[in-house]
Formats: structure tokens, sequence, C-alpha cells
């Protein structure tokens, strides 16, 4: 119980924190970006009636290669607003465009469903002094200043191996919580361990019998999960010992101090066999409140749920059950045994965070096949009322699959993950080798891990989440696209373009060639795209935007010069360009959880 007051506060001295990091965050409106936005939306609302237009209501984006023109505004979204004819407002928007000055627009032209539009060149100078000031800041935002979210993630289970899906949650959490906090947000990253329930009575009872106290202690995961299976085995020859576990169980719940002793064990050793992996991805929780700590509330939540009619006891089982609720199939609440269940310790767990993190939101990232639990949860919770003020969001993903078949880890432990980022580490090692001989032990050591992890992350959130995402190592590792090393090779290679020449701060560059404005471009939409990644929780956008920068990138750097440039000017313009582009990466990177290194 005292562990579990620590670590509240700990989270609410690091939500204290959080909060006044929040003011240092640049403000939404600041950016090119949304600034462009503004005015569209006030020449809109002057032009109609002064309906008031917001700027999330206008969507802007680069019009395809073939269009001569910076950008497109889709007209649909506002004569829907408007209640107007979409050929009447393009067409009297484009004229009031033409006819006034703008800041940021030249001219535009209506091409059916968008008005395409031709920025002033002065934008350019602008966008890059954007970069170039707010540096590691540049594409984070206040949007959601004030807000708090609650992100529950990889929560594996204790005594038992660390699953690729857990692998996913974690990922993917952590992807999320950093562009949540890129976008104001607070964020408390917990990780919900499952800890409890009957099978911790198995286990116990196939350690005190078959038990090997070294061999646990050197490799606890797997040799607990082999404990577990014999349990298994041998209940299946021998009935009662599922009785005797129902006891040992039962007795742990009551306190017993020797039974507690063993669960603590168990549970410690595991976290620190898990801790191994978010080491090696550099992911930090700031609470590990497992399922554990809300057995005991979670019979409240059982009895007040009766006491609501919203479940009731089954006459010939004596369980306890929630018939249907709106939409959701019936669902049990507590087991025929009195014991709690899986959903009414996250029934506790959910008035705990409500209680004293006072959450705008709660993720909670979970495989697909945990679809219904979280329906039939989130459905009961509203029944009871408890989160009228707090978002409940199951963030669903689809399974990892590896030459054609769903991939599992068998071996029993963490070791088999570790194996997977071990081994994409040492293939990113012989990548290294290939294309540079005489590196340094250290340096190769240091740039394969960087490479090798950022690979396995990078080949996760390219995907979208909801689908099942392949994994195939050749693709995960390709220096020429759709890879983290593609990003981070052309991060690279701009470092090394830059440590020659680091070129000035100019608010005038001057752009020759459609390659240059194009990037340009694409750097004015990256507080854009983060943006959008948190309200669709969907950090593929990061990476769909960071490949399409760093095409545009290549393609630029193979068709100019840029240190061979004659004109001093315009050579200056190219750096500062290029560094910008470097930024973005990084930063984008970084929210990704991917790591960068100036030497590839
Ligand atoms: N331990 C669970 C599992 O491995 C995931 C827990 C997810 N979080 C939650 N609050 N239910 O399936």
């Amino acid at each position: 119980m005292n562990e579990l007051k620590t670590q509240t506060e700990k989270a609410l001295v690091k939500i204290a924190k959080s909060k006044k990091a929040v003011k240092d965050l640049p403000k939404t409106g600041d950016y090119l970006f949304f600034k462009i936005k503004k005015e569209i939306a006030k020449i809109v609302s002057e032009l109609f009636n002064n309906k008031v237009i917001k700027t999330s209501d206008l969507n802007i984006s680069l019009p395809p290669y073939h269009i001569k023109a910076d950008l497109s505004l889709e007209i649909f979204s506002i004569s829907k607003i408007l209640g107007l004819d979409p050929k009447k407002v393009s067409k009297e928007l484009g004229l009031v465009i033409n006819k006034n000055k703008t800041k940021f627009i030249e001219s535009a032209t209506t091409a059916g469903p968008y008005l395409n539009l031709k920025l002033k060149k002065n934008v350019y100078g602008e966008a890059l002094a954007e970069v170039t000031v707010l540096e590691e800041k540049y594409g984070k935002n206040d949007k959601n200043k004030n807000k708090l979210a609650i992100i529950d993630f990889s929560s594996p289970n204790i005594a038992k191996p660390m699953s690729v899906g857990h692998l996913r949650s974690t990922v993917l959490g952590q992807a999320l919580a950093n562009i949540y906090e890129a976008t104001g947000y607070v964020v408390v990253r917990d990780n919900h361990i499952g800890d409890w329930g009957t099978q911790f009575g198995k286990l116990i009872y196939a350690y005190q019998t078959w038990g090997d106290e070294k061999a646990v202690a050197k490799n606890p995961i797997a040799e607990l999960n082999k404990l577990y299976i014999k349990f298994n085995e041998e209940a299946n020859k021998d009935p009662e010992l599922d009785d005797k576990a129902r006891e040992i169980f039962s007795n742990l719940e009551k306190g017993d101090g020797k039974i507690r002793k063993l669960w603590e064990k168990f549970s410690k050793l595991s976290i620190k066999e898990f801790e191994e992996v978010y080491d090696i991805l550099g992911i930090k929780f700031d609470t590990y409140l497992g399922e554990s700590y809300f057995a005991k509330d979670a019979e409240d939540e059982v009895k007040k749920a009766l006491e609501k009619n919203l479940a009731r006891k089954d006459e010939e089982s004596d369980a306890i059950v929630v018939d249907t609720l709106l939409g959701v199939p019936s669902f049990l609440l507590r087991k025929q045994d009195g014991s709690t269940l899986y959903i009414s310790r996250d029934l506790a767990k959910i008035k705990f965070r409500i209680a004293n993190f006072k959450p705008d939101i709660i993720l909670y990232v979970v495989g697909q096949e945990q679809k219904l639990n979280f329906a039939q949860l989130f459905e009961l919770v509203k029944h009871i009322g408890y989160s009228n003020k707090t978002e409940l969001k199951h963030i669903c993903f689809g399974l990892v699959i590896m030459d054609g078949a769903k991939m599992s880890t068998r071996k029993g432990s963490v070791v088999e993950l570790k194996e997977l980022i071990n081994q994409s580490v040492a293939m990113a090692k012989e990548l290294i080798l290939e294309k540079d001989k005489d590196i340094s032990e250290k340096e190769l050591a240091k740039t394969a891990e960087i490479i090798g992890v950022g690979s396995i992350i990078y080949n996760d959130l390219r995907q979208s989440k909801e689908k099942n995402i392949s994994f195939d190592w050749k693709k995960m590792l390709n220096f020429s696209g759709g890879s983290a090393v593609y990003l981070q090779y052309t991060y690279a290679r701009i470092k090394s373009i830059l440590k020659k020449v680091p070129g000035e701060v100019s608010d005038k560059p001057i752009f020759k060639n459609e390659d240059e404005f194009n990037l340009a471009k694409k750097i004015i939409f990256f507080p854009h795209v983060v943006l959008e990644a948190q309200r669709h929780d969907s950090p593929h956008l990061i990476a769909t935007y960071m490949e399409e920068l760093a095409q545009l990138f290549n393609s630029f750097y193979n068709s100019v010069q840029i240190l061979g440039t004659e004109d001093e000017e315009l050579k200056n313009s190219r750096l500062i360009l290029i560094a910008s582009v470097a930024t973005v990466i990084k930063n984008g990177l970084t929210l990704l959880n991917i790591k960068t290194s100036d030497k590839i």
C-alpha cells in the first residue's frame, strides 16, 4: 500500500514539473502554417457575412507535383460550413485574394474542389528562420496545454514472456507519449503490470514443489514460465493441484506473509528483466502500478455495480455478471470462487486514476484481441458515472507478422526480445562495415545500436497501427527508403556537409529551383503533422512525412551542388535549407523515440 502512495506522490511531482515545462513550448498560433490558415480564415469570414471559420476547419495540403501552385485549399469543408455553393465560394475567395494584398499569399486560382495558392517569396525566409530559432523545439506546440493524459502501455505479465505484442505496445505507447507531450499534454507513463490473478497460486505451488532458487535467480522469467507450464501439465494428470493452487492464491489475497514474499520476489525479478528491454529502447515509466494494487478496491467496485443494479449475482454459479449493456455483450465481474478479475481491477484503477490525477484522457495501448474487454469496461464505467470528464480510449493495434505467420516469443523470457534487438544491431554492424571499413570499434558499436534499435522501432511505427505489420529484415535495414536508417543516413549526410561549412542564418534566402521551394514548403507543414499525429493517435503520419521530406531532400541533393554553388548567397541559402531539413528529421525521429548520429 505504501508503495502505491510513494509512486503516486512521485508522479504528482513529475506532473507539477511538466506543467511548468509546457510554458516553454512554442505557441501553436505563432507557427507560419497556422498563421497562413488564420489569414485565410479571416478573409473567408469577412467575405461571407462574418461567419466564424476556425483554422481547424481549413484543409491545406501540398498540391500534387504537376500542379504549379504552392498550396491547395480544399473548398468543400468551407462551403459546407457556410452553406453555400462551393463554386461560388471558390470563385469569390479567389477574386478577393487576387485583388487585395495579403501577408502570405500572392495569388489564387480555382481548380475544381480546390483553390490553389501561390505563396509570397518572403514566406520561405520566415519558414527557415522558425526552424533555426526553435531548433529542437520546432514542431512542438502548446495546443493541448493544461491537459493531462495517462498512457497505459507495455504492461507485460510477470513470470511470463514479454510478447511481441507487448513490444508493439511499448514502442507505440512511448511514441504517443512523446507526441502528446509535444502538443502540450502533461503525460503520465504508466505500466499496468499484470501481476495478479489465480495463476499466481499455480506458480507459487509449482515453485514450492519443483522450483530451483538459483535457476530462477539467474533467468527469472524463463524459469518461472517453465514452472508454470509444468504445473499445467501436472494438473492435467492430477486435478487436485488446481484446488491447492486456488487455496494458495486465496491466502495470497488474504495477505499470508510467506506467500506474499514469494510473489513479491517473482514480481521484482520480472520487472527487473523487463527493464532491460526498456533500457535498450530508452524508455522510463513514471509509475509501475500493476493490477495487484487494485485487487482490494476491485471488490468495492463489484459491490457498487451490484448496488447500482448494473450487475447481478448469477443464481446458479454465484458469479457476478453484468448483463448486456448498450451494445456490448454480457460479461463476468467476479469469478465463481469470489476472486477478482482483470476487468474489475481495471475498473478500480480508473477510479484511482481519476481521483488522483484528474486526467483528461487515458490511453490504453493494447492489442486488438482485447477490443471487447475495453468496450465492456468503458461502457460499464460510463454507467457507473466515473468518466464524465475523462475520455477513455483503447489504442488498438494489429499483430506482427513474420514470414506470413504471427510472430511470437516462445522461449519464455525477454531474452528473445533482446535477441531480436541484438540481431538487428548485428545486421546494422555489417551494413556499416560495408560502407566504412576503417570505423573504430567504439564508433561502430554506438552507431550500430542507434541503427539497429531504430530499425525495430521505426518498422513498427511507419505502418498504420490498426493493421497487422510485417517484420522483414531486408526492408527494415534498407538504406534507400522506408526505414529508420534511410532517415538517419539522410540526417548524417546533411550533418557532414554542414560540418564543412555551417551556413549563416539569413532572413532572405534566395532559391532558384523547384526542389528548393518544395523542400522549404514541406518544412512549413511539420508542426501541423505533429498535431495531426496526436489528434489521430497515429505516429505513422510523422514517419510518412519524414520519408517524403527525405525524398525531396535527396532529389534536391542530386540535382544541385551545395558546397560547389558559386553564388555565395545562394550557397548560404541552400545550407540553411538543408540544416532545417536535418533539424526536422531529428525532431521527428526523436518523437518516435529513435536516435540520430552525426556520423553514419
Ligand atoms: N497485462 C495485459 C496483457 O498482457 C495488458 C494490460 C493492459 N492495460 C490495462 N489497463 N488493462 O494482456
